[in-house]
């Protein structure tokens, strides 16, 4: 069997504090597989800075930051909320936590750029938040020179303030990060490269089989298809930012897991005339920085993707899998007529976006299978696409419905092509397949469009819940068709 021969065993390897720190689950009793970075650190005496506010992504208590090699074998860094992340996910990986920030190496204890920073600009009232922002300064620091306001907002997101005010946080990040990122991690990140390559240099599946649970995570591609031949009720994770849910919510035990995220193979972003082609397992912060100028509706929509912390570990295979009626990536992918690369140990088949949302959260996905990558046409230069989320908040929201719409209008401005792609409007991601029916062929004229919002208000059966009245939704969706026509008819 291939697998056996690369079964690593129970054992993870990450650094904590400047040193290897091993976890043996065959020896520990107290720690699970699926045990969260934040109770572990808890579970420690001289690592209690790290708080829990919500326990599911939300408010950033829980910021920490984990330094990962990157191609060129450099350290990049990058926050995560560390509720939502199983232990095994920071194998391999430098966790970093609000202790380590002080640097004693000098005879004085000298407070980090952005703590003495927070500090000067009063930036912390209760402090319950305060460790979580200074691990999103901290990763703000060592990834932006001088950054701009929208870059700082955005690195906040992320984290709930209830008594400060944001303002002088964002003052403290404008006044701290102007040093290119130097400070004395710099000076020790030749030493953890090195321990970094050492536990990064086995590529063997880690396998941990408690008595309770099963937790496997592949380096390879055909070993996680292999696994999950083996184990078809095996739960996929990816980013675990929904999966994780299940556990610290509704306090499920998830006894099988295959983890995709060390899984290379599905980091890609490759692009050619014709199409770009998006790996599964690529977090949607690298997605956001690949589709800048090339996918702009795609780009919107990471904009006002949850928050930094949660695109850098969530991924684009989680949203499409988890087929959510909001999640906010399939309209847009409807829109553009993507089509997933689906692949098991035997077997390789592509199928469109729509073929594979069949239901409420049901796809077409079967047990054996693995989603690899999303392919998506090259929009043509006349093509209009656009992205709409509406939401209660701006930031770190869910969609109370979002839109993914395709426009090909000839050189009269006869509607050639139309996609009008909902999220939000029904039980899975649907079409408005009749005010579709009604527009196609007819000019892009207000006249046409007011008579397709009549369509359209009809066309769907929305839900009332805590998010909106099914009337509210209704009227969202048909103005944002009207919206469509006002930004493109000129
Ligand atoms: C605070 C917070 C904010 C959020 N905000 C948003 C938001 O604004 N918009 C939005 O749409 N969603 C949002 N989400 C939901 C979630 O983050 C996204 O759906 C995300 O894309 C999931 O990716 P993941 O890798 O973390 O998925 P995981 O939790 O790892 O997996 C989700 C599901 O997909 C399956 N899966 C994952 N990868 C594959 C694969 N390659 N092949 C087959 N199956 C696979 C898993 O088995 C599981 O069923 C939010 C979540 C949180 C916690
Ligand atoms: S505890 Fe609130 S985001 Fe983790
Ligand atoms: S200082 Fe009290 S929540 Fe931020």
């Amino acid at each position: 069997m291939i697998l056996n021969s690369k079964l690593h065993k129970s054992i993870i390897r990450f650094i904590l504090d400047g040193k290897i720190k091993e976890i043996d689950f065959s020896k520990t009793t107290e720690l699970r597989p699926t045990t969260t970075v934040l109770n572990y650190l808890r579970s420690l005496p001289d690592h209690k800075g790290v708080k829990e506010g919500c326990a599911e992504g939300d408010c950033g208590a829980c910021t920490v930051v984990l330094g990962e090699l990157n191609e060129n074998n450099k350290l990049s860094y990058k926050t995560i909320t560390s509720c939502l992340v199983f232990l095994p996910m920071i194998h391999g990986k430098q966790l970093i936590t609000v202790e380590n920030l002080v640097d004693r190496n000098n005879k004085k204890v000298l407070l980090h750029p952005v703590q003495h920073a927070l500090v000067k600009s009063n930036g912390s009232q209760c402090g319950y938040c305060t460790p979580g922002i200074i691990m999103s300064l901290f990763a703000l620091y060592k990834n932006h020179n001088n950054p701009t306001r929208e870059i700082i907002e955005d690195a906040l997101t992320g984290n709930l303030c209830r008594c400060t005010g944001y303002q002088p946080i964002i003052n403290a990040a404008q006044k701290a990060c102007t040093n290119n990122g130097i400070d004395h991690f710099t000076e020790k990140e030749p030493e953890i490269v090195e321990l970094l390559k050492q536990i990064n240099k086995e590529e063997k599946t880690i396998s941990i089989i408690t008595e309770t649970q099963k937790y496997f995570k592949p380096r390879l591609l055909s070993e996680a298809l292999v696994l999950k031949r083996q184990y078809p009720n095996a739960l996929i994770i990816n980013g675990a930012s929904e999966i994780a849910l299940k556990q610290t919510k509704k306090y499920e035990l998830l006894k099988e897991i295959i983890d995709l995220s060390d899984v290379d193979e599905l980091k890609i972003f490759k692009e050619n005339d014709k199409e770009f082609i998006i790996g599964t397992g690529l977090s949607l912060e690298k997605i956001k920085a690949n589709v800048k100028d090339k996918l702009p509706a795609f780009y919107d929509l990471l904009k006002v993707f949850a928050s930094l912390q949660i695109r850098n570990i969530a991924t684009l295979g989680g949203n499409i899998a988890s087929a959510s009626p909001i999640g906010d990536t399939l309209p847009l992918l409807f829109a553009y007529k993507a089509k997933l690369k689906i692949i098991c140990s035997d077997n390789e088949r592509s199928l469109y976006i729509t073929d594979f949302i069949k239901g409420y959260r049901l796809t077409d996905l079967k047990p054996d299978e693995i989603i690899k990558s999303v392919i998506i046409h090259r929009p043509d230069k006349k093509e209009i696409i656009k992205y709409y989320k509406v939401s209660k908040r701006k930031d770190l929201d869910i969609s109370t419905l979002s839109a993914g719409f395709r426009l090909f209008l000839d050189k009269d401005k006869n509607i050639k092509e139309i996609i009008l792609a909902y999220g939000g409007m029904a039980a899975f991601t649907k079409r408005a397949c009749k005010t579709e029916k009604f527009l196609l062929n007819k000019k892009w004229q207000r006249h046409y469009i007011e008579k397709a919002m009549e369509i359209l208000y009809r066309e769907y059966e929305p839900i009332s819940d805590a998010r909106a009245f099914a009337e509210s939704r209704r009227i969202a969706a048909k103005n944002l068709l009207l919206k469509l026509y006002s930004e493109t008819s000129h």
